[in-house]
């Protein structure tokens, strides 16, 4: 009998116990951030979808709460799941659920997924409110707020929307490849205003909409970005998608067609990205599922927990020739607390160079100029025979993350994979931040520009680390990892 290695990641959330998938109801109240997810109370597997809840001041480290909404039984036999949604702090008290002049209310937006013993009946849109800062939490007594009678109609995202004083409601039609726009006063009454969609990549269900506006780097520009998680049967691209474009209160209209989508990250495993409401300074900040419907429920995680969300991350847009580009950066809480376990600068790399340290736990930042070199490799929690590979062409200015040795990868046939991206160099350099932590690999790469996002099961522990360049020489201008 083998003992299962510790894959819970030290700085990434993970539930104490049980299965998470989607993160839920992010949203900033009074100091703290709120965290809730789709959480299975009762197995390490998909099932009886409830929203979990933690919060944190720092965005890294998770205070974990009790069970905020569990699954609930209907009167006429059937039975509701609580899927994915948000969270909003009814500062107005628009509702009417809080006391006179309570400023702090939190209200659910979630989807009730109705069924029987499994079989699908509808979902629609429900609210759940608190007026005890998420401690306690009551349905609303006239659930549904939105209803098409649909089986395929999730993942609401409410925002306030100042310009017309109103909550705007994004939903995604799934099986339509649409996002619904929906507004209203109160958040119990909602009116349609307008949908979009059918753009991009629409081979699959589109689910966990998000809209929001970003702010363009170096500019007081800023524009509306509309997420969406999909991903193809095939698995050749990555899950999530983006489109930018305005938003006049009513209706989305992207900048272009899209007829070739924009990716959010280009690893296997980010999905069901959605950002906060309410944070402060206006920050839009990222958090996705680290994980792949493809193979999410037999992951080897040791049985005790299942499922991890991405570092959260810091958006902002880049102009570019082709319009506006996504960037994605740790949020600047991360580095707290951090050391410095090793670093370097301006080292030539011929073949092979062992980098003095050992660990599964950092965050690394690399520049490089490759030179004459044809292919630079990064590896990462390596040992004798396992190893994490980042590799760069230069020749065809590829990125890719190879985890096809990198440790179990037979628990599932669709795992051992290798991703890849175009980054171009600049200058002639690439720039690298990678954070790994013992089970998630994610890469930024050219600042943010593309990100690369890995599930890693290694089997030894062993965790070197070592570049390698074949084809000439690279300089490594700097090399820095730090750890806790
Ligand atoms: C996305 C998703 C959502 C749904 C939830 C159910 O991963 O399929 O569309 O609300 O998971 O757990």
């Amino acid at each position: 009998q083998k003992e299962t290695p510790d894959y819970r990641p030290q700085y990434h959330f993970t539930p104490p116990k049980n299965w998470t998938n989607d993160p839920n109801g992010l949203v900033y109240s009074d100091g703290k951030y709120h965290l809730f997810y789709q959480y299975n109370p009762f197995g390490n597997q998909w099932g009886h979808m409830s929203w979990g809840h933690a919060t944190s001041t720092d965005l890294i480290n998770w205070n974990h709460l009790s069970l905020a909404l569990p699954e609930y039984n209907n009167a006429d036999g059937s039975e509701s799941m609580i899927f994915s949604g948000s969270a909003v702090v009814d500062k107005q008290n628009s509702s009417g659920f809080f006391t006179k002049g309570q400023t702090n209310g939190l209200v659910a937006i979630y989807t009730a997924f109705v069924h029987r013993n499994l079989a699908p009946i509808y979902q629609h849109q429900n609210l759940a409110y608190s007026g005890d800062d998420g401690k306690t939490w009551q349905y609303y007594k006239q659930n549904p707020v939105l209803d098409l009678k649909s089986k395929d109609f999730r993942d609401p995202k409410v925002f306030w929307y100042a310009p017309q004083q109103k909550w705007v409601m994004t939903v995604s039609k799934a099986d339509r490849q649409q996002a619904y726009f929906y507004e209203s006063h109160d958040l119990k009454s909602w009116k349609f205003m307008s949908r979009w969609g059918r753009a991009g990549n629409t081979a699959r269900v589109w689910e966990c909409p998000d809209l929001i506006e970003v702010s363009v780097q170096g500019e007081k520009t800023k524009k509306w970005v509309l997420f969406i998680s999909s991903g193809n049967p095939q698995e050749l691209y990555p899950g999530m998608q983006y489109f930018v474009g305005e938003f006049d209160g009513k209706s989305f209209k992207p900048d272009q067609a899209y007829e070739e989508p924009e990716y959010v990250d280009f690893g296997k495993d980010f999905f069901a990205g959605v950002t906060f409401n309410n944070a402060p300074n206006d920050r839009k900040i990222l958090l996705g599922w680290v994980n792949d419907w493809e193979y999410a429920n037999d992951i080897p995680t040791g049985g005790e927990w299942r499922g991890a969300f991405s570092v959260p991350r810091e958006l902002s847009l880049k102009r570019t020739a082709k319009g506006f580009e996504l960037i994605q950066w740790p949020v600047s809480e991360l580095k707290k607390g951090q050391k410095e376990a090793f670093s370097t600068q301006n080292l030539k790399v011929t073949s092979n160079y062992e980098v003095p340290f050992r660990g599964n736990i950092f965050d690394l930042e690399l520049t490089l100029k490759p030179q004459q070199a044809k292919v630079f490799e990064l590896k990462l929690l390596q040992s004798t025979d396992e190893e994490t590979v980042l590799r760069y062409d230069v020749s065809e200015q590829t990125l890719s993350l190879d985890r096809t040795h990198s440790g179990n990868v037979s628990f599932n046939p669709k795992f051992a994979s290798v991703e890849k991206v175009r980054v171009p160099l600049k200058d002639g350099k690439l720039q690298l931040r990678v954070l790994a932590d013992k089970s998630i690999i994610e890469v930024f790469a050219q600042n943010g520009e593309k990100t690369l996002t890995d599930l890693v099961f290694p089997l030894k522990k062993e965790g070197k680390l070592s570049i390698s360049s074949s084809g000439g020489e690279s300089v490594i201008n700097l090399l820095k990892i730090n750890s806790w």
